[in-house]
């Protein structure tokens, strides 16, 4: 038996649930966070949960934090030795690790000190253990979810953890002239699914405007051909390497095997976004990458998932479905051409 606490986007807890029920059978799942944040109790060891979460990993779970022990809080510094005792009783798993303290409360806990305080007095217990306080690039994670009742800790990789920002909530820097907001969506991918620019050299964005996502490949160094009948942000004409197709996606044709990546964020029917895609697909070359947003418009997001793959495994192989903290009400794939 394993005990877990897992994260999705708001109102999307559900889904993830849903998921994970079908993986493990008789497992016991409550909300912690309504909509976003559920306990779990797992009839298999940490382990086989672990090599089944990564075997495939769930679109809606956006973290995944272990939990070590509980108690229920009592409001004053006794949770904060608490906390620091298990820090210090996992030393032989942190000696030596860059090790970072994720601190989340839920609304109403009545845990008594602020995420900056308590990551503040777990970082002195770390590094009196002899491990490296770390914040941007940790292996290892001390996940700390103080909730409306129980104070949870946690103690793991972060690749186990599958995210190496608190509740797998990404934040990024908004930019001076950031043209729109859509650019985190495709920088939250490039992390994710551990894109490299360098491999590609010509990107097709459809539906571009106003043109984050162009941006960024232009910035990346990529030489782009952006399509939308709406326009792009002025700032972006002078590169060189942009060519604009004031178009609808269904009217440009392009010569075969012109582009090695392809980008979609049309907000649009998944099932005709499919087809657009599907229709120019021989203009990519083979092993082309593609990253694409599907919009969960219907009701039933696990069903329209499954169906959209379907679809897709015609011409492509899917990598990876993920809904990633910036989408709102749609997932982002990572296709590769066939
Ligand atoms: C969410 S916005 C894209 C935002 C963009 N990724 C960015 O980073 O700024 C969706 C765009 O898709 C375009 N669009 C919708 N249907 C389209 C189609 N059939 N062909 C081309 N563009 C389309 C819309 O005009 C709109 O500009």
């Amino acid at each position: 038996m394993s005990h877990w606490i897992g994260t999705a986007n708001r109102n999307y807890a559900s889904y993830a649930m849903e998921e994970l029920r079908k993986r493990f059978q008789g497992m016991n799942i409550s909300q912690l966070a309504p909509g976003e944040t559920f306990k779990m109790e797992i009839p298999l060891d940490r382990q086989e949960v672990l090599t089944e979460i990564h075997r495939s990993e769930p679109v809606f779970l956006r973290y995944l934090q272990p939990v070590d022990g509980s108690r229920t809080i009592s409001g004053d510094a006794d949770d904060l030795d608490w906390l620091s005792d298990a820090v210090r009783l996992s030393r032989s798993k942190l000696e030596g690790q860059r090790t970072g303290i994720h601190v989340r409360r839920a609304e109403g806990s009545p845990f008594a000190y602020s995420a900056a305080d308590t990551k503040a007095v777990l970082d002195a217990v770390l590094a009196e253990s002899g491990a490296e306080p770390e914040v941007r690039s940790p292996d290892m994670l001390v996940a700390v979810y103080a909730g409306r009742e129980q104070l949870y800790i946690g103690i793991g990789s972060v690749a186990d953890m599958l995210s190496d920002w608190p509740g797998g909530a990404v934040r990024f820097q908004r930019e001076e002239g950031q043209i729109s907001r859509a650019k985190f969506k495709l920088l939250e991918a490039e992390r994710e699914f551990g894109l490299n620019y360098a491999d590609f050299s010509e990107a097709l964005d459809i539906g571009a405007a106003p043109g984050g996502w162009t941006s960024l490949l232009l910035e990346r160094g990529l030489r782009v051909t952006a399509v939308d009948p709406a326009e792009l942000h002025p700032s972006l004409l002078q590169y060189r390497t942009l060519t604009v197709l004031k178009k609808n996606a269904s009217e440009v044709k392009f010569v075969p095997e012109t582009f090695d990546l392809l980008v979609c964020d049309m907000s649009w029917s998944p099932m005709q976004m499919c087809r657009l895609v599907l229709d120019l697909t021989p203009s990519l070359k083979a092993g082309a990458a593609a990253i694409v947003t599907v919009k969960l418009m219907h009701r039933k997001p696990l069903q329209t998932i499954r169906d959209v793959i379907a679809k897709l495994e015609e011409s492509f192989t899917v990598n990876r479905a993920k809904q990633l903290f910036h989408n709102r009400e749609e997932i982002t794939l990572y296709l590769t051409k066939k």
